[in-house]
């Protein structure tokens, strides 16, 4: 595997597996990787002849107040995991050269960006649109892997490259979970043991209004009632929000007669966790 770290190599290489016709498989990440994203680098190979993985805690989808410098990073483990999984060019390049001084442009998504996560996460999506946009000139893939655990994300990213007019195709792929349910997320070393146990309440609310759903409620205030009282459980977490939005334009559904979008944010002390399902 190998490790690139400069922006014009990695431009580089890009141009050449593409002159060779090899087809780019790329995933995204912050690092800290686990089976989660592990999934998403598993597709890309089934998929791709190229696999390329990035690994930037991105600065600019950051808050003042959020966890950049705290951010877990081991590009050690990173490393040995990717190569384990047959990843061929992990791209960690440095912050001063992906946003050198001077740097003018942001991608700036409108609606979507300011409900759910964006109402307490001000800028975080423009962040997240510019630095994605930024990696796919500077990687050039043919297909990009996202998880469904950032739901919020992926339907941004999608609706940017078609708004661009990027010539991409974007997979979203299912949330991978652990095993007593709690959503894999770099961040759940934050934890500690008691708020890990806690947090399961997500999960369980989750599954719960699955279940309701399943039966035949079609009533979002019933549904999220059900959620609120399994998530009440979690008596050190702070909800966020819990929502049920239309898959399309991320806007409250009072009732669910098209594919809606369960979507949960909880923070326990500075963590903050998300989980969510697709009610269809
Ligand atoms: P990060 O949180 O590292 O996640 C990278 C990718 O892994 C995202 O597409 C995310 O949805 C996916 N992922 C995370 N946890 C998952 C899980 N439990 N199951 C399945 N997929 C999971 O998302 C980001 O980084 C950044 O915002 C990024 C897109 C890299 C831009 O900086």
């Amino acid at each position: 595997m190998r490790i690139i770290t400069d922006i014009k190599e990695m431009q580089g290489w890009a141009l050449k597996a593409r002159e060779l016709g090899q087809s780019i498989g790329f995933v995204p990440t912050m690092g800290y990787l686990h089976r989660g994203h592990l999934s998403l680098i598993e597709a890309a190979r089934a998929q791709n002849s190229m696999v390329a993985v990035s690994i930037f805690v991105n600065p600019t989808q950051f808050g003042p107040n959020e966890d950049f410098t705290r951010y877990p990073r081991d590009l050690a483990a990173d490393s040995a995991m990717a190569a384990e999984a047959g990843v061929d060019v992990l791209f960690c390049p440095q912050a001063e050269d992906m946003y050198p001084e001077g740097y003018t442009c942001y991608v700036e998504p409108q609606d979507l960006s300011e409900r759910l996560c964006g109402q307490n996460r001000p800028g975080h999506f423009r962040g997240v649109c510019t630095v994605v946009l930024k990696l796919f000139n500077i990687l050039r893939p043919h297909r990009v892997y996202f998880g469904q655990k950032d739901a919020q994300q992926f339907i941004i990213l999608e609706r940017m490259t078609r708004d661009f007019n990027v010539d991409i195709e974007m997979i979203r792929l299912p949330i991978v979970r652990e095993t007593d349910g709690l959503a894999m997320s770099s961040r759940n070393v934050y934890l500690k043991a008691e708020e890990r146990r806690q947090a399961l309440a997500l999960s369980r609310a989750l599954g719960k209004a699955e279940r309701l759903f399943a039966a035949g409620e079609r009533s979002a205030a019933t549904l999220l009632e059900a959620v609120q009282s399994e998530l009440s459980a979690a008596t050190l977490g702070r909800l966020d929000y819990a929502e049920i939005v239309d898959m399309e334009n991320l806007l409250p559904l009072q009732r669910l007669d098209k594919p809606a979008l369960l979507a949960l944010a909880m923070s326990f002390g500075r963590t903050r966790l998300i989980d969510n399902t697709i009610l269809k």
